[in-house]
This record gives structure tokens, C-alpha cells and sequence, in this order.
């Protein structure tokens, strides 16, 4: 298959690339980007491990065409941490022991993000609702919802 060219920016840095057409951002993002940090689960729009942010709104890497992408910027869960300093939301999942074995985290990460800098005082049930497209098979999901609370107190403390 030929290949086209894409560009586009990822955690801030531009990227300029030739891929086949007919793959996915999640695919680009690990396999030529080497951005393994977002993680590749079920390729069917199930789990939620793929989020990424696109022009600031979350979507699943694996059902998005890397081509749709031209033009776009696109954050990772590489590209939370700004200035050697871990976001928020990172430092309140481990101190809330919302991560164990830690695949589905860079997922609800994201996807928190989104909803934080969108409803800063996101609710319980808010969060719940933001969140139900990420599946745990870890953690029983209380401890996810404490860190997101716990990260948006500390955001609002700022
Ligand atoms: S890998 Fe994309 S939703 Fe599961
Ligand atoms: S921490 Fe293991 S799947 Fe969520």
C-alpha cells in the first residue's frame, strides 16, 4: 500500500511522518512513535486504554484513522507531565493507590483530564459518568474516583 504523509503535533512537539493509510492513531503512536504509554486493549472501542487527547477532546486511538489526525494535536499520557513536574491527576493516582497493575491508567488518565480541565469541579457521579468507558480489572474503580476528586481539590488549591 502506498504510503501518505501525516503531520501533525504530539505532546507539543510537530510530527511528520509517512504511513499507510489505513492506520490507526494508536498504531502510529506506539509502533512509529515509540509512545508506548498508551495502551493497545481491545482495538474494538471497548476498554478505553487507547484515550488519547485530540485537539483537546478525548477519542480512542484504535478507532481513529492516524490520517483524520493531519493538522491535529494530540497528547498522550507521555505528554501530562509538564516541566519535570507530574499533572495532578498522576501524583493523586499514586498516592491513592489507583493503580495496580497499571494498564488501564494511562486510559483514565486522559480521560480524567478531559473532564477536569472541561468541569473542574466535576462531581462523584460526574466523574463516574466520565469515566464509564474505562474498564478496570484491578482496582474496583473507588480508588480512581478518590484521585480524581482528590486531584481536582488540589488543582482548585493552586
Ligand atoms: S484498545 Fe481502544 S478502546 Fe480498547
Ligand atoms: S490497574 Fe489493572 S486494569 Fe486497572
Amino acid at each position: 500500500m502506498d504510503k501518505v504523509r501525516l503531520a501533525l503535533r504530539v505532546n507539543g512537539e510537530p510530527v511528520d511522518l509517512a504511513i499507510a493509510p489505513n492506520r490507526t492513531l494508536l498504531e502510529v503512536l506506539r509502533e512509529d512513535l515509540a509512545l508506548t504509554g498508551t495502551k493497545h486493549g481491545c482495538e474494538l472501542g471497548e476498554c478505553g486504554a487507547c484515550a488519547v487527547l485530540l485537539d483537546t477532546r478525548p477519542v480512542l486511538s484504535c478507532l481513529v484513522l492516524a490520517l483524520e489526525c493531519e493538522g491535529a494535536d494530540v497528547v498522550t499520557v507521555e505528554g501530562l507531565a509538564q516541566d519535570a513536574r507530574l499533572d495532578p491527576l498522576q501524583e493523586a493516582f499514586s498516592d491513592c493507590g489507583a493503580t495496580q497493575c497499571g494498564y488501564c491508567t494511562p486510559g483514565f488518565l486522559i480521560t480524567a483530564k478531559a473532564l477536569l480541565d472541561e468541569r473542574p469541579q466535576a462531581t462523584r457521579a460526574e466523574i463516574a459518568e466520565a469515566l464509564s468507558g474505562n474498564l478496570c480489572r484491578c482496582t474496583g474503580y473507588i480508588q480512581i474516583f478518590e484521585a480524581v476528586e482528590q486531584a481536582a481539590r488540589r488543582i482548585s488549591d493552586e
